[in-house]
C-alpha cells in the first residue's frame, strides 16, 4: 500500500481546495491511500517559541506522517498571485530544525494542484511553490497540471466534481502522481533514506 499525505491551504469550511483534495483522495487508485492532514492547529512560526519550547506537537506529528509517506500532495489556493500564508507557514515550521529537512523532505515525491472561483486556476500560486519545493530538495511530479478555474461551476455544494471533464482530469492526476510516488518512494527497497 502506498501512502500520500495531502495538505490543503485553506481553512474555510466551504473551501474549493479542500473539496478538490477530498475528490483526489476519493479517486486514488487501488493500492494508494491519501490521508488528509489538517493544518488548523499549526501555530504561527515564531523563532522564540521554537527556541523556548521546541517544535510544537501538531508540527511534529505532521512531520512524522510526511516522513513515513511515499508522497506529499499540496492543494493550494491562490492569494494575491501567490501561495496562502497559512500553508507557507506550515511548510516553514515543517522545515525546522534544518537538520530534519533531509529526513522529512529531501527526495520525497510532491505534486501541486489547486482551484479558484475565478479564471486563474492557481497558476501563479502553483508557480510560487516551485522555489520552496526546490529549496527543500523535494522531487516534483510534473506529469499533469491540475489548475481548476471557475470552481463554483465545477463543484456542487457537497464537494462533488460535477464537471465530467474535470473529474477525469482529477482522476488522471492522482493516478499519475500515485504511480510516481510509488516508483520514487524513499521507502522502496534500495532507496536512500
Ligand atoms: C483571493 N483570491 C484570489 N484568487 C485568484 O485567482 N488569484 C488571487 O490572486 C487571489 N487573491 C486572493 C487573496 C485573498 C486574501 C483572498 C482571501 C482570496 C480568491 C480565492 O481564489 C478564493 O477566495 C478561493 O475560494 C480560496 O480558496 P478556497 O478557500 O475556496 O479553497
Amino acid at each position: 500500500m502506498s501512502t500520500i499525505v495531502g495538505v490543503c491551504g485553506s481553512l474555510r469550511s466551504a473551501s474549493f481546495n479542500m473539496m478538490l483534495l477530498r475528490a483526489l483522495a476519493a479517486a486514488a487508485p487501488a493500492g494508494t491511500s491519501v490521508t488528509i492532514a489538517s493544518i488548523r492547529e499549526i501555530p504561527l512560526y515564531d523563532g522564540d517559541l521554537e527556541a523556548s519550547a521546541g517544535i510544537p506537537e501538531p508540527v511534529q506529528r505532521l512531520k512524522e506522517s510526511i516522513a513515513k509517506a511515499d508522497g506529499l500532495l499540496i492543494v493550494t489556493p491562490e492569494y494575491n498571485n501567490s501561495m496562502p500564508g497559512v500553508l507557507k507557514n506550515t511548510i516553514d515550521w515543517l522545515s525546522r530544525p534544518p537538520a530534519d529537512v533531509q529526513r522529512v523532505f529531501n527526495g520525497r515525491p510532491v505534486a501541486v494542484a489547486g482551484a479558484t472561483p475565478g479564471l486563474g486556476g492557481t497558476r501563479l500560486s502553483q508557480a510560487a511553490w516551485l522555489p520552496v519545493i526546490r529549496t527543500l530538495g523535494m522531487l516534483p511530479w510534473f506529469g499533469n497540471l491540475l489548475m481548476i478555474p471557475s470552481a463554483g461551476k465545477i463543484f456542487d455544494a457537497s464537494g462533488t466534481i460535477v464537471d465530467e471533464a474535470t473529474r477525469e482530469r482529477a482522476r488522471r492526476f492522482i493516478e499519475g502522481f500515485a504511480r510516481f510516488a510509488a516508483t520514487h518512494s524513499r521507502s522502496r527497497p534500495g532507496a536512500d533514506q
